[in-house]
């Protein structure tokens, strides 16, 4: 791995701040969510990057970014989540499978032969709780057979994982449920306040304005291998609802569901909680401390506030 030269970041995944006013992009429905967040952080601790916009299927486009760019690290947030939701990709498998298979394995191969790291973000949607793993018991570990693939997003994620968790090179971050403290249609909270019911089961999460500088932590490091990519401590959607009705809409209202989900999905949802033991005691060694999901979220929801307010 270049170790001497200043850090360069190539990153896949869309969204650029020099092109795209940030206003509209984070408004802007399939411009990488995720990959904003991230650059955000790049342009803010001054580091060098630049966004490709090849697709990460493409072997031959992908080399040729490589030698453009010289980047030394590579992170990728490109994937196929499915719009508006991840029953898009039971009716889209095969281009599932380019984005989140063979596109993933394909970013990873490359730079593996070019000697790069590569940060690639995943997911922990390829859990549910079990006999083994209960609500309030265990969390799964990093190192846990994973066990649902009733969804075809889930099971491209597995597979991905499978293949990725080979290479010396990667990184492998397991984003679950992610919030981020933005009014984007992908955002959990935005998703949660346009439901008239809810589900209200205890689950991992990723609040990401306190974990994505951990993730250039990693990267920055060199640090390899899959990590729970979420907050401690588990949130209900209650939870979530009742810090939103304190912080940001007073007037929110919702009601709970449970197995009438079953019916209007075409693809089962998971539920689970992660053990982040592992991403705790590596980000402390970096002196990266992680908030619990609930401080995280009381924080990422005064600023969405402060954003509404900023807006008028
Ligand atoms: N947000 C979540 O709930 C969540 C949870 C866990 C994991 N993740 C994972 O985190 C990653 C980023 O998610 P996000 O929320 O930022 O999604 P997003 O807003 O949909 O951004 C993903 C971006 O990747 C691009 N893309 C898809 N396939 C590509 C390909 N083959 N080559 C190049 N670009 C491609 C998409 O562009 P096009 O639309 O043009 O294809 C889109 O701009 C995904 O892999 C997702 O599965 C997200």
């Amino acid at each position: 791995m270049p170790s001497e030269r200043a850090l360069n970041f190539l990153i896949f995944g869309k969204y650029s701040l020099q092109y795209i006013h940030h206003e509209i992009s984070l408004t802007f429905p399939g411009n990488g969510w995720i990959s904003g967040q991230m650059q955000e952080i790049l342009r803010s601790t001054g580091h060098q990057h630049t966004v490709s916009y090849v697709r990460i299927e493409n072997r031959e486009a992908v080399l040729s970014e490589i030698t453009r760019v010289e980047p030394t690290h590579v992170i990728n947030t490109a994937g196929a989540r499915g719009n508006p939701n991840m029953d898009w990709c039971e009716t889209h498998k095969q281009e599932t499978i380019r984005s989140n298979i063979i596109g993933a394995a394909n970013l990873a191969d490359c730079c593996f032969l070019k000697g790069l790291h590569l940060t690639h973000f995943g997911s922990g949607c390829i859990y549910d709780y079990d006999k083994s793993h209960p609500w309030g018991g265990p969390g799964y570990t990093e190192e846990d057979e994973p066990n649902f693939t009733k969804s075809f997003y889930s099971y491209t994620k597995v597979t991905s994982e499978k293949i990725l968790r080979h290479y010396p090179n990667v990184l492998i971050l397991r984003v679950r449920n992610p919030i981020a403290a933005d009014l984007h249609p992908k955002n959990m909270i935005v998703k949660l306040s346009q439901y008239e019911k809810i589900v209200n089961v205890p689950n991992s999460g990723s609040i990401l304005p306190s974990l994505l500088p951990g993730a250039l932590l990693l990267a920055e490091n060199n640090e390899t291998g899959v990590y729970n990519f979420a907050n401690p401590g588990t949130f209900t959607h209650n939870e979530i609802m009742e810090l939103l009705k304190k912080h940001v809409w007073p007037s929110l209202s919702w009601s709970n569901f449970s197995e009438e989900q079953r019916k209007i999905l075409q693809a089962p949802r998971s539920n689970l909680k992660m053990d982040v033991t592992k991403l705790e005691k590596k980000l402390h060694q970096y002196g990266y401390d992680l908030p619990s999901s609930h401080e995280a979220m009381e924080e990422a929801f005064k600023k969405v506030k402060q954003l509404q307010e900023a807006r008028g």
